[in-house]
């Protein structure tokens, strides 16, 4: 893994903890060639920081990575430089209401992108996981941040040593799970982020 942490933020960080990109990388590294992304969409941009890094660390695993997006409603909380960062790491910066506006450009990147990972860490985890995993092809991985699998589990295991944060729990999302045939991936690494991530069936 490119040495990629916290450490690349100089002005403002990234809201995310220390095992979030090592639990993206371990993820990456245990997949093939043929079951790695080939469009990764971010929702929720923020600083744009966590999405430059995760963009450098597919780009790292993935040279030929078709693409990457990262929507925002807000991109003003962007530094010019982070943007700039991100395009020529060949990313595209996306501002709207993804819940409203952009609702049929994501689900139709979903459909028409080759093998997809779509993070959702906007201001809605829940609404915007069941609204875009009906979208997810066989191989696409969703993932949701602010979560554990249950109220219990985040107590007992993340709040107060790794992530004070939770909006998702497995329960609000119980459907689309069944629904569309997504498989929870078990990482401890992926707990500790507070990070859901779950892969459709093939
Ligand atoms: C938790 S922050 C994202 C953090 C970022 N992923 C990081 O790791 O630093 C959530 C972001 O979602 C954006 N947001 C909230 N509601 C939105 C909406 N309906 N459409 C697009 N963006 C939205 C906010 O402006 C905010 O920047």
């Amino acid at each position: 893994m490119p040495t990629l942490t916290q450490a690349d933020a100089p002005v403002s960080k990234y809201q995310q903890n220390d095992h979030a990109l090592p639990a993206f990388d371990r993820l990456l590294e245990s997949l093939s060639p043929e079951e790695r992304p080939e469009s990764v969409i971010e929702l929720g941009t923020a600083s744009g920081l966590f999405s430059l890094a995760l963009l450098k660390l597919l780009r790292h695993h993935i040279p030929t990575l078709d693409s990457f997006y990262t929507f925002d409603n807000a991109v003003r909380k962007m530094e010019f430089e982070t943007r700039l960062a991100i395009e020529e790491h060949g990313g595209s910066v996306k501002t709207g209401d993804i819940l409203k506006d952009l609702e049929g450009f994501i689900s139709d990147l979903i459909e028409s992108s080759g093998r997809v990972w779509l993070l959702c860490d906007n201001g809605d985890k829940i609404r915007e996981f069941n609204m875009f995993a009906e979208w997810l092809k066989p191989g696409d991985f969703i993932f949701t941040h602010d979560y554990a699998p249950t109220e219990e589990v985040f107590e007992k295991e993340i709040r107060g040593k790794y992530w004070n944060c939770l909006e998702i729990t497995d329960g609000p999302i119980q459907y689309s799970i069944e629904a569309y045939n997504l498989t929870p991936i078990k990482d401890s690494h992926f707990q500790k982020a507070a990070w859901g991530a779950f892969r459709k069936k093939a």
